[in-house]
C-alpha cells in the first residue's frame, strides 16, 4: 500500500504513446481543441481527407444497394474465413445455380465412390476455384486416410454455393470437427472481385489466394509492417509521406529511414537517396501513388525506375494505391503491379477513397508477385499467420463487395474525379494571391496538396506528415466550402503578413 493505496500491478504502455506520437488523426485533435469556440462561422475542414460528410461525394447508390442487399439476404452474419470471402476475393466470373447444384452433386458422388476420379476432373475443369477445392480435396483424403464423412446437416437447404464454401465444408468435414448449420456462406456466384478488379489493369493474371482482405488500408499497413519486421531490420519510407507507416513501423522495432520526394520533380522519389540509405537490412521501400501528401501522380517510366532500384537493392516495393485511379490531371494511374515481374511487389488498397465510404473498412493487401518470390519467401504465409490473430473486416461488407466492384458505373467515377479537378483548379488558382504560400506542384490526384509556407495558419502542419515548412490542405471537400476556407486564409495573411 502506498498513501493508503493499493499499489496495482498493470501500468501504461509508453511505448505506445511514443509511436503515435505524431499522426495525423492526433494533430487533427489539437486543431480541434485550439478551435475559437466563439468562432460562429462553419468550420471548413481543410486539414482532414475524408470528404464523405460533403453531399457532392455521396458514395454510388450501387454500393448502398450492396451493403443492403448483403445484409438482408442473411448470408452474411457469420464468421469470415482468414483471409476473406471467395467472392469477394476471387477473379472470375461464377456458375449459375444448377451448375453449382450439379457440381457438388457430382463431387459428393465421386468422394463416396471413387475419390482419386476427382484428379480426372480437375483435368477438365481448370478454374482456379476447382483447382483449390481439389487440392483441399486431396489433401484431406491423404490426411484422414480414411473414407470422409460429412455432416449432411451441415448443408445448406437451397440456394447457389460457392466454392469457398464447398471447400469450407469439406475441410471441416474431412477434419471431422462439428460445423454449425447455417455457418457456411451460401453467397451468389456470378460477381467479380478485388482480383478481378485489379486484374484489369495488370499484364497477368492476379488469383483469389493473391488477395487478402482487410480493415481498409489501414490494417493492409499495418499487417504488411508486422510481417517485416525482424531484429534489426530497417525500412524505407518516403519524406513527405503518412505518418501510420512510421508509428507502425516504430511499433514494430523497424527502423524507419526516410527518403525524400522531389518537389520540383513533380514530388518523385529520389532514387539516389533510395540506394544511399538501404542496406542489407533494408527490406522494403513504400511508394504512395497518388500521393498523399502531395497529390502526385508517377508515371509508367517512374514507376519502372523505382522497380529495377528495388531489385537491384533486393528489396521489395510496398505499394500503397489507396488513392488508386483517383487521378485528374495529366498522368493517368498506373498500378505499381506492373512490375511485378521485376520485383515483388505488395499492393495495398482499399475502397474508402474510391467510393468514398472510409467508415466501411474494407481493403486489401495483394501479392503482386507472378514470379511467386513472396510466397517461396514465407512472406504470404506470415501474411496469413498474421491475418489468423487479426479482426476481419465485416462479412457483409465483403459480401457486398462484388456487387459494388461490379456494378458501379464510370458516370460515378468520373464525376468524382471531375470535382476533385475542379477543387485542385481551385486551390491553385486561389493560392496564387496568397503571397505568403506557394504551391510547388499541382496536384494531378489523391485529396491532398503541399502547400509551402512562411506564416502559420490553421491546417495540417507539414510536421505530421514529415515535411517542415509545409501545409497539407485536403480539396476533397465542397468546391464553395474550398473557397470559403481559401479566402479565409488569404484574410489571415493580410492580417499577419510582416509588413516590408
Ligand atoms: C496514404 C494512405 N494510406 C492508407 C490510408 C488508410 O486508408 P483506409 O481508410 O482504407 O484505412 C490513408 C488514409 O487516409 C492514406 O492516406
Amino acid at each position: 500500500m502506498e498513501n493508503g493505496s493499493k499499489k496495482w500491478g498493470f501500468q501504461a504502455n509508453k511505448s505506445l504513446s511514443t509511436a503515435s506520437a505524431v499522426t495525423v488523426r492526433g494533430v487533427l485533435n489539437v486543431l480541434l481543441d485550439n478551435l475559437n469556440k466563439e468562432d460562429t462561422r462553419q468550420l471548413i475542414p481543410l486539414a482532414h481527407g475524408d470528404p464523405s460528410a460533403f453531399p457532392c461525394f455521396r458514395t454510388t447508390t450501387v454500393a448502398d444497394e450492396a451493403v443492403v442487399d448483403a445484409v438482408r439476404s442473411a448470408k452474411y452474419n457469420h464468421y469470415a474465413p482468414t483471409v476473406g470471402l471467395l467472392p469477394a476475393r476471387r477473379f472470375c466470373g461464377g456458375m449459375n445455380l444448377s451448375v453449382s447444384l450439379v457440381l457438388l452433386i457430382i463431387l459428393l458422388l465421386l468422394m463416396v465412390i471413387k475419390p482419386f476420379r476427382l484428379f480426372r476432373i480437375y483435368d477438365l475443369l481448370t478454374r482456379d476455384g476447382l483447382d483449390r477445392l481439389f487440392r483441399h480435396l486431396r489433401n484431406a483424403l491423404v490426411q484422414s486416410r480414411q473414407p470422409l464423412l460429412f455432416d449432411m446437416n451441415a448443408l445448406p437447404t437451397i440456394g447457389s454455393t460457392t466454392l469457398e464454401d464447398l471447400e469450407v465444408f469439406i475441410r471441416v468435414s474431412s477434419s471431422k470437427t462439428m460445423i454449425k448449420s447455417g455457418a457456411l456462406s451460401w453467397s451468389l456466384i456470378g460477381n467479380r472481385s478485388v482480383a478481378d478488379y485489379l486484374n484489369r489493369d495488370l499484364p497477368y493474371k492476379l488469383s483469389p489466394d493473391d488477395v487478402f482482405l482487410t480493415l481498409g488500408c489501414t490494417q493492409a499497413i499495418e499487417i504488411t509492417i508486422i510481417v517485416l519486421a525482424r531484429p534489426g531490420a530497417n525500412i524505407l519510407l518516403p519524406r513527405p509521406g503518412f505518418p501510420y507507416y512510421e508509428a507502425r513501423a516504430a511499433h514494430s522495432h523497424l527502423e524507419a529511414r526516410h527518403f525524400d520526394l522531389i518537389p520540383e520533380k513533380g514530388w518523385e522519389v529520389d532514387l539516389d537517396a533510395v540506394e544511399a540509405l538501404a542496406d542489407e537490412n533494408t527490406v522494403a521501400m513504400v511508394v504512395i501513388n497518388p500521393g498523399n501528401p502531395c497529390g502526385s501522380v508517377y508515371s509508367y517510366q517512374h514507376l519502372q525506375k523505382i522497380a529495377e532500384t528495388a531489385r537491384k537493392l533486393g528489396i521489395m516495393v510496398i505499394a500503397d494505391e489507396v488513392y488508386g485511379h483517383l487521378t485528374f490531371g495529366n498522368s493517368p494511374f498506373v498500378p505499381m503491379g506492373v512490375f511485378g515481374s521485376i520485383v515483388p511487389v505488395l499492393t495495398l488498397g482499399s475502397i474508402s477513397k474510391r467510393w468514398i465510404v472510409p467508415g466501411w473498412r474494407i481493403g486489401w493487401l495483394v501479392a503482386s508477385d507472378p514470379n511467386g518470390i513472396l510466397q517461396e519467401s514465407g512472406v504470404v504465409e506470415s501474411i496469413k499467420g498474421c491475418l489468423n490473430i487479426s479482426s476481419d473486416p465485416v462479412t457483409f461488407i465483403q459480401g457486398a463487395i462484388p456487387q459494388i466492384i461490379d456494378n458501379t458505373t464510370e458516370d460515378f467515377f468520373t464525376k468524382i474525379n471531375n470535382i476533385l479537378r475542379e477543387a485542385a483548379d481551385i486551390c491553385y488558382e486561389k493560392i496564387q494571391d496568397i503571397p505568403c504560400i506557394t504551391l510547388p506542384h499541382k496536384p494531378e490526384g489523391s485529396m491532398f496538396v503541399m502547400l509551402a509556407k512562411e506564416e502559420s495558419v490553421m491546417i495540417l502542419p507539414g510536421t505530421a506528415v514529415g515535411m517542415k515548412n509545409f501545409l497539407r490542405i485536403t480539396f476533397a471537400i465542397e468546391p464553395s466550402a474550398l473557397e470559403v476556407g481559401l479566402e479565409r486564409l488569404k484574410a489571415f495573411y493580410g492580417r499577419h503578413a510582416k509588413k516590408q
